[in-house]
């Protein structure tokens, strides 16, 4: 008897927007315990949760758990029905075959959840194959501890690879999370982009604000503190000005949409899920502003112009 395919994606389907939750409990990268502290993350919580946002992206690894433990916590604090979506490291020790069953329960264990609804590979790693990951993703689905299996940092090649070993039990790659916004538009050209959309697989599009450089507040005289300065450093922030200027000018036009709002509404036009990170509530208020509307194909055409431009200028430099 041949295999029923389950509708592709059918758990992702009419989500354009979620929160990313790298940030809650992130010291290195985002200064958690410095810049903000739990009680921001709390309210960032219940401020998505106030503005119709219903999908949380984590990980294992943020925080070293702290982001799934955060999550866990605030969960019962709720009556609203929400999406996890968290994923597995594939460190080059997880060799046995029970790896991924192991690395799931400690995260269920974290969030206070019986089974997520989105669990991803975070990372294409040695030495175990895509296909031996595939084969435990199919096992707990069936177990039913996941309603849907997604990837993460995988090229086009990994995807279809994926896609086959997945399709063996005819069980549907539902997402690719990759990075996705204005200065990384990758996608759009290897293919990824337009083989997801032909098979169903949605494209979680992570960085969506560059971490946080297309709201436009980081500028040559005020760039980012810490690991951040490094990948957008003066140069970079030069060179996009006249982007930045850009989505301020198309902002005033949708009511006084701002920058970051602009942005996301462009990774969202593109037929992807963009999950910003947030670190407080006016963030999170702001990023939930950028569904509900959407930008004209002109200004889309105009705003994807500008970012090649501002990408050559980088590239070259
Ligand atoms: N799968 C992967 O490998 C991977 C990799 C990276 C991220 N992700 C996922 O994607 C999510 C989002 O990515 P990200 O956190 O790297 O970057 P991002 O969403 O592009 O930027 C988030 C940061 O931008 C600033 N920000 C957010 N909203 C803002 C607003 N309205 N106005 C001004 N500043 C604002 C905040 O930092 P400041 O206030 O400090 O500027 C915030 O922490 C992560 O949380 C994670 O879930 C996945």
């Amino acid at each position: 008897m041949e295999m029923q395919i389950k509708t592709p994606s059918s758990v992702l389907d009419g989500i354009e927007l979620g929160i990313g939750t790298w940030a809650w409990g992130d010291r290195l990268v985002w200064g958690y315990g410095n810049q903000y502290s739990a009680n921001d993350v709390e309210e960032s919580f219940h401020a998505a949760i106030d503005n119709g946002i219903r999908f949380f992206d984590t990980a294992e690894v943020y925080g070293q758990g702290k982001s799934e433990k955060f999550i866990g916590q605030l969960l019962p604090s709720i009556n609203e029905k929400v999406m996890v979506a968290t994923k597995i490291m594939p460190f080059p020790w997880r060799l046995a075959k029970n790896a991924l069953r192991k690395t799931l329960a400690a995260s269920l264990k974290r969030l206070g959840l019986k089974k997520v609804d989105l669990y991803q590979m975070h990372w294409p790693m040695p030495p175990v194959s895509v296909e031996s990951w595939m084969q435990q993703m199919t096992e707990v689905y069936e177990e039913g501890l996941i309603s849907a299996v997604g990837v993460s940092n995988y090229n086009l090649e990994l995807t279809k690879r994926s896609v086959d070993a997945l399709q063996k039990k005819g069980i549907p790659l539902a997402s690719n999370q990759v990075e996705y916004h204005l200065l990384e538009r990758r996608i759009e050209k290897d293919g990824l982009l337009d083989y997801c959309k032909a098979n169903g697989i949605k494209v979680i599009a992570y960085s969506p604000l560059a971490m946080g450089i297309l709201s436009g507040k980081y500028t040559p005289d005020n760039p980012p503190k810490g690991t951040r300065s490094a990948h957008y450093n003066k140069g970079i922030l030069e060179a996009i000005q006249p982007l930045i200027k850009l989505m301020k000018g198309i902002g005033l036009d949708h009511e006084g949409k701002t920058a970051s709002q602009v942005a996301l509404n462009w990774v969202i036009c593109k037929g992807t899920l963009a999950i910003p990170g947030a670190k407080n509530i006016t963030q999170v208020e702001q990023n939930a502003g950028a569904i509900g509307w959407h930008l004209t194909e002109d200004e889309v055409r105009k705003l994807d112009e500008s970012s090649e431009a501002v990408g050559k200028i980088i590239s070259r430099n």
